[in-house]
This record gives C-alpha cells, sequence and structure tokens, in this order.
C-alpha cells in the first residue's frame, strides 16, 4: 500500500490527478472506473485543467459509472450521472461510446448489470478504479456486510449512506437502493486508488486502513490490494499519522 498525504484537499485532488494522468497516458484504451461523491470534484477540476492545456487525453481511455442510486437519473440533481456528466465527461469532451453508465431509472435492474458486467470484461476488466470512502466505510454502493458476489449488483442503503445522501440532492429523495459494480470486481481492477480528505473522515480512513480486513468496512477489503495507492489529506490521515513511514 503506497499512502500519500498531502496537506489539504487541493493539494489531494491534485496528487490523485496527476496519479491518473500518469496512468491514462501510459495506458490508452484502458477502462476507468471514478467514484461520483464529493471528494474527487476537485480531482476532476485538476484533470480538465491537464486535458485543456493537453498534458492528457481523457478521451484516450474508456470508462464505467461506478454505481448510481436506483430510480434516479441525469434529471436529478445529485444522482452519480449528473455528478459524472456535468462535471467531468462533458467538460472533458469524453465521446459518449466510451461511457457506460448504469441506468438507475430502469426497473430491469439484472439488465442493468448484467450490461456493466459486459462493458467491464469487453474492455478487459478495470485498469485504474478511483474510490471514495463513504463515511460507514462503503466504496461504491458496496454497504457495509455486503456479500463477497463476483459483478454488479442491487444493495439495500445502509442508513449512514441514507442520511448522508442529503447533501447531494436539491430536494428530499427517498433513496433505497444503489446499484454498483462489486467490490470483489473492483478489486480485480489492476490498479486502485482510495482517496479522502477531512477530519471527518479520519476515523473510517483509520479504520479502513489499520483495521482488520472486513466486511464491516469495505473500504478495508482493499487492504491487501497488489498495486493500491491511498491519497489523503492531513485531516483524514489525522489518526494514523506516525504509524506508516515512510510518509510520502
Ligand atoms: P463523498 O462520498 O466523496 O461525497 O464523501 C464518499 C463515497 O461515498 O464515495
Amino acid at each position: 500500500m503506497n499512502i500519500i498525504i498531502a496537506d489539504d484537499y487541493n493539494g489531494m485532488s491534485l496528487k490523485a490527478a496527476g496519479v491518473v494522468a500518469e496512468f491514462i497516458n501510459k495506458n490508452p484504451g484502458a477502462l476507468l472506473c471514478f467514484a461520483a461523491g464529493n471528494t474527487p470534484a476537485g480531482m476532476f477540476e485538476e484533470l480538465i485543467k491537464m486535458h485543456k492545456s493537453k498534458e492528457v487525453d481523457l478521451s484516450s481511455v474508456y470508462y464505467a459509472e461506478l454505481d448510481e442510486w436506483v430510480g434516479l437519473g441525469y434529471s436529478d440533481r445529485g444522482s452519480c450521472c449528473q455528478v459524472m456528466f456535468d462535471n467531468y465527461y462533458t467538460p472533458a469532451g469524453i465521446p459518449k461510446e466510451k461511457i457506460h453508465i448504469f441506468d438507475g431509472l430502469d426497473k430491469d435492474t439484472k439488465t442493468q448489470c448484467r450490461l456493466m458486467e459486459d462493458w467491464i470484461a469487453a474492455h478487459g476488466g478495470i485498469g485504474l478504479t478511483v474510490l471514495g470512502i463513504g463515511m460507514n466505510g462503503h466504496i461504491g454502493f458496496n454497504e457495509p456486510y455486503v456479500p463477497d458476489t463476483k459483478g454488479c449488483f442491487v444493495v439495500p442503503l445502509d442508513n449512514v449512506t441514507k442520511s448522508v445522501s442529503i447533501k447531494y440532492f436539491d430536494r428530499p429523495l427517498p433513496v433505497e437502493y444503489g446499484i454498483t459494480i462489486g467490490w470483489s470486481t473492483l478489486k480485480d481492477a489492476k490498479n486502485v486508488i482510495l482517496i479522502a480528505d477531512g477530519e471527518k473522515k479520519a476515523q473510517i480512513v483509520e479504520a479502513s486502513l489499520r483495521g482488520p480486513m472486513d466486511p464491516s468496512v469495505p473500504a478495508s477489503l482493499m487492504q491487501d490490494h497488489p498495486a493500491l495507492t491511498v491519497i489523503i489529506d492531513k485531516g483524514a490521515a489525522t489518526r494514523i499519522r506516525g504509524r506508516f513511514s515512510p510518509f510520502r
């Protein structure tokens, strides 16, 4: 596990963007999978700046949407696809045919799962995934105690996720389920980056990185990934500083 601790959110975003851009430059045609929460927003901005200044070509790779709220679509502010299109795909000018999303409005969630699994398989698996860490340790919508099932599935949302969800939406939305790429498939990604910022995440970051690998904290299940990079800021690192050496 390579742990990078940046001074602040901007530093974390810059560092994460740099690592992603380097990966893209070395792996055109690869499949990427980005979390859509608040944490990656700064990284997306940096990547788009780099794309505009031709340091990286963000359209040289393919994208798989990590997750979606079941029942929400692009017209729902705060849905994963709205965030990803408005904050990343559209400003980066990614052609639609390079992106595969879960259609959260499709009641046939089985088909949505299969289509995503087919997309991932057709691109030789995920080359790089950048995952946020939820307040309950979830990655994507892999909520605590989600089973080790390959592929994609629908998950009943944990109470923590439901209460945190309010921050994304512009009106009350009664979300109950998420559709997600399963953690086992995410773990098969060739490269995994975990990002987190702020003291509010310090406890869950500690549990994810220093606690036992346990399904009660899904992010902890990534600990033994052979190419795991953790990029966090000092706030999120409050409870682990001094326990990893050397810091970078
Ligand atoms: P956040 O969400 O980035 O909005 O904190 C983390 C996550 O659930 O991935």
